[in-house]
C-alpha cells in the first residue's frame, strides 16, 4: 500500500544512508590516519565486544558492488559521509588517494543515475584535532571550514547536495559530556562548547560553500517530540520542556532564527555558556539553508522523577561508566510507556514521526524543505535455510514510518525525500557490530551482501511510488 500513496510529491527522493566510519573500513589505508572513533574503539571497554571500525563492511573496496546494489534496489540517492581523517589526515595536507575514493564514488553514483547526498561530518573527527582540544576548542570550527573547502574543490563540480553536520547533538553532548561516544569525554561544559562550535563550523562552512557555488546546503538534526510522562504533573512538564530546549530548540533556533532559546540559556546557566558565544557568532550560524535533514527513530517520554521501581531504563552498549548527556538537566528520566521496542530498546511509534514533521513547519515559518535523512530499526536478524532474511519487524517498521511520512505530507509538511537507515548492516558506534540496521545484510566474516525482505519491500515501495506518479502524470485531464 505504502508506495501507492497519492501523497508522494513529484521529484520525491528515495534514498538510503550510511556514514564513513560505519561502513568504509580501510581505516589505515592509502594515507588515512586515526579518527576519534578509531582511537576510542581501541581502548578496551569503550565499544561492545571490542569491535572497531578498522574493516567495517569494507565499503572502501566494495564500493562499485554496493552502488550496483543501490541501483538494483532502485534508489534515487545515496547519503554518505566523507571522512575528514581520510582526505586530510591529521588535518594536515590534502590526501590525493583519500579524495580519489570519493571521486570514484561520486562518478559511480552518477553513472548509475543515483544522486550523491554528501555529509561532511558524521562524527569522525581526526584524532589529531581532538588532541588540540577537539570540538571543545573554538579553532576546530575554522579547521572544519578549510576541510569543507577542500572537499568542495574536489567534488563540487558534481555534488549538488551538501550537509554540514549529522546529528550534532550526538557529536557534542553524547561525545563530550556523556562519554558514550568518541572522544568519550565526560565534561558538561565541553559538551556545550562542542555544540556551539559545531554550530559555528556549520555557519562558516555554509557561507564558504555557498560562495564556492554549492547549490543545495543544509544540516541534519535528530529531533524528538519530548512528551511529559504525566501531562498533569508540573515536574514532568518541566522535564519535557528541558529536553525540548536542549535537544531540539538549542539547534533549531540558532540555525533558523539566530538566537539561543531563553529557557535553554537559563537551564545551562551554571556552565557559563554565555562566554562561549562571541559577538557575531549567531549571525554566522544563521546562514540561509536550502533544506533541513531530520533524523527520527523514536520520541522521548520524559519525567522529572526517578524511574519507577522495575523500569529498567535504556540499554547500554558496554559497562563503561558514562555521565548524563543532558547538561543542566541531569535529573531527567525516560520512563517506559509500554510501546513495542526495537533491539536498541527504542520505542516503535510511527505517529511521532508524523507529528514531528507536521509541527516543524507550523513552529518555524522560515523552515526550509525537509528531508527525512535517517529512519530505520535494528532487530536481531536470522538467516533462513534458504539464505533469505525474513525481517518482518523491520518491514513493518519501514512501512509504518513511510505511512507516517505520507501522512505528514497530507497534513501540509513540505517533505521532499526519505533515506532509509541503513543501506547496509554496519558499525553501530559503541554497540559495534551487535546491532543490525541494514536493509541489506552483511555477513561480517565473508562480507557477503544479501538483500533482506525489508530491502525488497523498500524497492517495491519505491517502484510503486514512481509508477503511481507516472500514472498521475499521464492520466487524461478530465477537468471541464
Ligand atoms: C543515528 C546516527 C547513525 C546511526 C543511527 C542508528 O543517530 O546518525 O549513524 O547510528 O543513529
Amino acid at each position: 500500500m505504502t508506495g501507492s500513496h497519492s501523497a508522494w510529491p513529484a521529484g520525491f527522493i528515495w534514498g538510503a544512508a550510511t556514514a564513513a566510519a560505519q561502513v568504509e573500513g580501510a581505516a589505515h589505508e592509502d594515507g588515512k590516519e586515526d579518527s576519534i572513533w578509531d582511537h576510542f574503539a581501541r581502548t578496551p571497554g569503550n565499544v561492545a565486544n571490542g569491535d572497531t571500525p578498522e574493516r567495517a563492511v569494507d565499503h572502501y573496496h566494495r564500493m562499485p558492488e554496493d552502488v550496483a546494489l543501490m541501483k538494483q534496489l532502485g534508489l534515487g540517492s545515496y547519503r554518505f559521509s566523507v571522512s575528514w581523517a581520510r582526505v586530510k589526515p591529521g588535518d594536515g595536507e590534502a590526501n590525493r588517494d583519500g579524495l580519489a575514493f570519493y571521486d570514484h564514488l561520486v562518478d559511480e553514483l552518477l553513472e548509475a543515475g543515483i544522486l550523491p547526498w554528501l555529509t561532511l561530518y558524521h562524527w569522525d573527527l581526526p584524532q589529531a584535532v581532538e588532541e588540540t582540544g577537539g570540538w571543545a576548542n573554538r579553532d576546530t570550527a575554522n579547521r572544519f571550514q578549510d576541510y569543507a573547502a577542500l572537499v568542495h574543490a574536489s567534488l563540487g563540480d558534481r555534488v549538488t547536495h551538501w550537509t554540514t553536520f549529522n546529528e550534532p547533538l550526538c557529536s557534542s553532548y553524547i561525545a563530550y559530556a556523556g562519554g558514550e561516544h568518541a572522544p568519550g569525554r565526560q565534561e558538561p561544559r565541553a559538551g556545550l562548547a562542542a555544540m556551539h562550535h559545531q554550530h559555528l563550523a556549520h555557519g562558516l562552512a555554509t557561507s564558504t560553500l555557498r560562495a564556492l557555488g554549492a547549490q543545495q546546503l543544509g544540516i541534519t538534526l535528530n529531533l524528538t517530540n519530548a512528551l511529559p510522562d504525566d501531562p498533569s504533573d508540573p515536574v514532568d512538564v518541566d522535564a519535557a520542556r528541558r529536553i525540548d530546549a536542549l535537544w531540539n530548540r538549542a539547534f533549531l533556533e540558532p540555525l533558523l532564527l539566530g538566537r539561543y532559546p531563553e529557557d535553554f540559556l537559563r537551564d545551562v546557566a551554571g556552565h557559563d555558556f554565555d562566554s562561549l558565544v562571541h559577538d557575531g557568532d549567531l549571525e554566522t550560524i544563521a546562514q540561509p539553508i536550502d533544506f533541513l535533514g531530520v533524523n527520527h527513530y523514536h520520541d522521548d517520554n520524559v519525567s522529572g522523577h526517578p524511574l519507577p521501581a522495575g523500569d529498567p531504563g535504556g540499554l547500554s552498549p558496554t559497562d563503561k561508566p558514562t555521565s548524563s548527556p543532558f547538561v543542566g538537566s541531569e535529573h531527567v528520566t525516560f520512563p517506559s510507556r509500554g510501546l513495542p521496542r526495537t533491539a536498541m530498546g527504542w520505542e516503535v511509534n510511527p505517529t511521532g514521526l508524523r507529528t514531528l514533521l507536521s509541527r516543524l513547519g507550523r513552529e518555524y515559518p522560515s523552515l526550509p524543505p525537509l528531508y527525512v535523512t535517517e529512519n530505520g530499526s535494528a532487530y536481531d536478524d536470522d538467516v533462513s535455510s534458504d539464505g533469505a532474511v525474513h525481517d518482518v519487524e523491520r518491514v513493518a517498521y519501514l512501512e509504518a514510518h513511510l505511512d507516517a511520512v505520507a501522512g505528514a505530507i497530507e497534513d501540509g509538511a513540505d517533505v521532499r525525500g526519505y533515506f532509509a537507515w541503513s543501506l547496509l548492516d554496519n558499525f553501530e558506534w559503541a554497540w559495534g557490530y551487535a546491532k543490525r540496521f541494514g536493509i541489506v545484510r552483511v555477513d561480517y566474516e565473508t562480507q557477503e551482501r544479501t538483500i533482506k525482505d525489508s530491502g525488497l519491500a523498500y524497492a517495491r515501495i519505491v517502484r510503486e511510488a514512481r509508477a503511481a506518479r507516472a500514472e498521475t502524470a499521464s492520466a487524461p485531464n478530465l477537468a471541464p
